[in-house]
């Protein structure tokens, strides 16, 4: 059995996504359950990109022991030393370097000549290699790279003394078939090739990523890059998820394991559904919504005769625990802190009290709270910043023949304050009222409401992101009532905004560059 190394990426690609954006507390919380699940690598962000970029690598790096920490730079000297700065405190440190090497990308972007890049890879992996001795080189759009030219940049990086040297397909344009073929002329033709871990980076936009990186697999390549749910750029990565799981499952085939701790893979992926703002569609393979849930009567059948007729993965493998014992409003406090804790949620006291506060306040709303319930109150309740802004009541008047109104009472740092608005719908209304109480003016980018679990009773969920100062913040609150889902969701964006701002000296507020890796 072969090993195959998981880079995760969801934290610097998987944040590339379009309105992603996470603050260091949220990105700390991701990166421990990514070393819960035990992925090989962390790349934690593009550290040059903004002061909040920098600081959550730094964070992570001090923070995370167990993965190796990667930081992603341009070849460019302030990337690479602003990239060992946040990184030098980490465990296991690697800096990884990129530079494009397409005749698109060089003619267009970089407005450079082969060779000028060939002497820049040369340069830039000694300059990392410098600060670290892990140092991972990609050469940006590879695949459609001329082959000639590939194979001496790799073999540039080499000799520079990268240890990992990783190709993506950038645009997401090969197909299996031609993306395992590339691999495998890399192995023939780089002069020591065999020397360093070969990586692949697969894109999504022609929903081949998976296909591409499992084809590179059989011919050779060691590691891979992926994010989980597959988000980042465009159409995202490979699906961190589907790519262990195919390994699990068809080890049979593919003769290689990964490290990953699979009994973790539902709870990551929910975790990193909820803090990125980016919901899970319901057939998503391997994290499915209604996964294992069978609809036909043969299929029911089957089932209860033997599992194995329908299902190729037993739910408990992925860490979807069923049980029998159902929470309500007669629950004690002991109740909840072991089954959260069988839920693998572990609370500090004070948390322990909010949970056991909003679960008592939702029971009494709901006959049965699920497991899903009480992710729900953990992941959107409990572990959030500070309340400056807290939710003490809230009416709303509304109907198809009158004009919406909304009065909400606010507490700020425990004194409460009243307003009432009125709005085209009741949402609208919540919102205003809200803005008149805060005085923030944030803009409402987006607004998305489900439902935790089924049924009529079920908890709404509610997502909202908003903008400041060229800033997009993402709020989320649960409640039976999808109003006041939406209040506490509003709040709880206006909430990380203020927190975030009181964290960021006035001075770095402005010159917080966003940079993505598609820039000069
Ligand atoms: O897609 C890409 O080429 C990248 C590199 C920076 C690795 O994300
Ligand atoms: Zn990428």
């Amino acid at each position: 059995m072969r090993r195959i190394y998981v880079f995760d990426t969801t934290l610097r690609d998987g944040e590339q996504s379009p309105g992603v954006s996470l603050n260091v507390e949220e990105k700390l919380e991701i990166a421990r359950q990514l070393a819960r699940l035990r992925v090989d690598v962390i790349e934690a962000g593009f550290p040059i990109a903004s002061p909040g970029d920098f600081e959550a690598v730094r964070a992570i790096a001090r923070e995370i022991r167990g993965p190796v920490i990667a930081g992603l730079a341009r070849i460019k000297e302030r990337d690479i030393d602003r990239a060992w700065e946040a990184l030098k405190e980490a465990e296991s440190p690697r800096i990884h370097v990129f530079i494009a090497t397409s005749d698109i990308h060089l003619k267009h972007k970089l407005r450079m000549t082969r060779e000028e890049v060939l002497e820049a890879v040369a340069w830039g992996v000694a300059r990392a290699k410098k600060y670290c001795s892990d140092v991972e080189f990609s050469p940006e759009d590879a695949f459609r790279s001329d082959m000639d030219f590939l194979c001496r940049v790799l073999e540039v990086a080499i000799g520079a003394g990268a240890t990992v040297v990783n190709v993506p397909d950038t645009v997401g344009y090969a197909t299996p078939g031609e993306f395992g073929r590339f691999i495998a002329t890399l192995r023939e033709r780089v002069a020591g090739i065999e020397k360093v871990r070969l990586s692949v980076h697969c894109h999504n936009d022609l929903g081949l990523a998976l296909a591409n990186s499992l084809a590179a697999i059989e011919n050779g390549a060691e590691q891979v890059e992926a994010t989980v749910n597959g988000i980042g750029e465009r159409a995202g990565n490979t699906p961190l998820e589907e790519l262990v799981m195919v390994l699990y499952t068809r080890k049979d085939y593919y003769g290689c394991y990964t490290n990953i701790v699979t009994e973790e893979i539902y709870r990551t992926s929910r975790l990193v559904e909820r803090l990125t703002g980016m919901p899970v569609q319901y057939n998503k393979a391997i994290v499915v919504k209604n996964a294992f849930l069978h609809e036909s009567g043969i299929h029911q059948d089957g089932v209860l005769k033997e599992r194995s007729t329908y299902e190729i993965i037993n739910p408990a493998v992925i860490g979807l625990v069923q049980s029998n014992i159902v929470l309500g409003k007669h629950s004690g406090r002991h109740a909840l802190k072991k089954r959260l804790e069988e839920l693998g949620f572990k609370l500090s006291e004070a948390e322990l009290d909010k949970a056991f506060h909003r679960f008592k306040e939702l029971a009494d709303r709901k006959k049965e709270i699920t497991d899903r319930d009480l992710e729900a109150i953990v992941e959107h309740e409990v572990k959030q910043v500070p309340e400056k802004f807290a939710l003490d009541y809230l009416h709303i008047f509304t109907g198809n023949r009158i004009v919406p109104t909304a009065t909400v009472g606010i507490r700020i740092n425990g004194l409460l304050k009243e307003e009432a608005a009125c709005g085209k719908g009741p949402v609208d209304a919540v919102f205003k009222a809200i803005d008149k109480v805060t005085g923030i003016p944030v803009v409402l980018q987006s607004y998305h409401v489900g439902a935790v679990t089924g049924g009529k009773d079920a908890v709404g969920e509610v997502t909202v992101k908003v903008e400041y100062g060229g800033k997009v913040f993402i709020g989320r609150g649960i409640s039976v009532d999808v109003m006041e889902a939406s209040a506490r969701a509003y709040l709880n964006a206006i909430n990380k905004l203020v927190y975030e701002m009181e964290l960021v000296p006035p001075d770095e507020r402005d010159s917080a560059q966003e940079l993505s890796t598609g820039g000069d």
